[in-house]
């Protein structure tokens, strides 16, 4: 059987990452998360004194592009993370710090271009769950299943909060809120692949939903 290819976009903190993880364990697919490269690439920026005044030196992210080296690497419980040039990325691509610059990353056409190869070449080995918020539109047209996720602003807010309150990583409510309403409008609103459902996709609203009853929806369709 080809390699099969199941793309899960939505908002900000609809659940997409924990549904990705855990339909992939179930089928024994690869789970990629893309939102943590478009993250990893912001803490890089962030981290080699590629952001000043918070404005990106674009310029200078972009003639670094093609030397930054992705890998994905496996814990010893199997989870998978990142790795820029060899060092491994883990809740520091969380904080809102990076969440707040990671949008305007993401509207960089040759960081979207450089990540889309990627994405593509990861999916050329075995089948994937990829989460992000262009998978079904642009990354992969053709996807075997697409699902959208959505969920009330606030009702995400708290879930991502509660997160990371249990990360320990400090943040206030309303500053995450804030993060997630402006993040949702420049992510739909930039020019290059936009956050949108793809017309085919499935759109699973999980304001009243919870994750057990979530994946057994995604589930559902995925056996069909
Ligand atoms: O899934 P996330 O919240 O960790 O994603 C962080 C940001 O990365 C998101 O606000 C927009 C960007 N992103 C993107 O533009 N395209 C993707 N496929 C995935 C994420």
């Amino acid at each position: 059987m080809a390699h099969q290819i199941i793309a899960i976009d939505g908002f900000a903190s609809t659940g997409k990452s924990t549904l990705s993880k855990r339909l992939a364990a179930y089928l024994g697919y690869r789970y990629i998360d893309t939102g943590y490269m478009y993250r990893a690439i912001s803490y890089y920026a962030m981290t080699n004194g590629l952001v000043k005044h918070n404005k990106v030196d674009e310029q200078m992210l972009i003639s670094q592009m093609t030397s930054l080296q992705f890998e994905w690497k496996e814990d010893s419980r199997g989870v998978l993370h990142i790795a820029i040039n060899g060092l491994i990325q883990g809740e520091e691509l969380r904080t809102n710090d990076v969440s707040n610059l990671v949008s305007e990353i993401a509207s960089i056409p040759e960081v979207r271009s450089h990540l889309l190869t990627q994405q593509r070449n990861l999916a050329k080995v075995q089948s994937v769950v990829m989460d992000g918020r262009d998978i079904g539109t642009v990354v992969f047209p053709d996807a075997n299943h697409k699902f959208f996720l959505n969920a009330d602003a606030e009702i995400r807010a708290q879930r991502r909060f509660d997160e990371m309150q249990a990360k320990g990583i400090p943040a206030s409510f309303e500053e995450v809120l804030k993060n997630v309403i402006e993040r949702d409008k420049r992510d739909s609103e930039r020019k290059i692949a936009p956050l949108k459902k793809a017309d085919d996709a499935i759109e699973i609203n999980t304001s009243n939903l919870n994750v057990d009853e979530v994946f057994d929806i995604l589930c559902g369709y995925v056996r069909e």
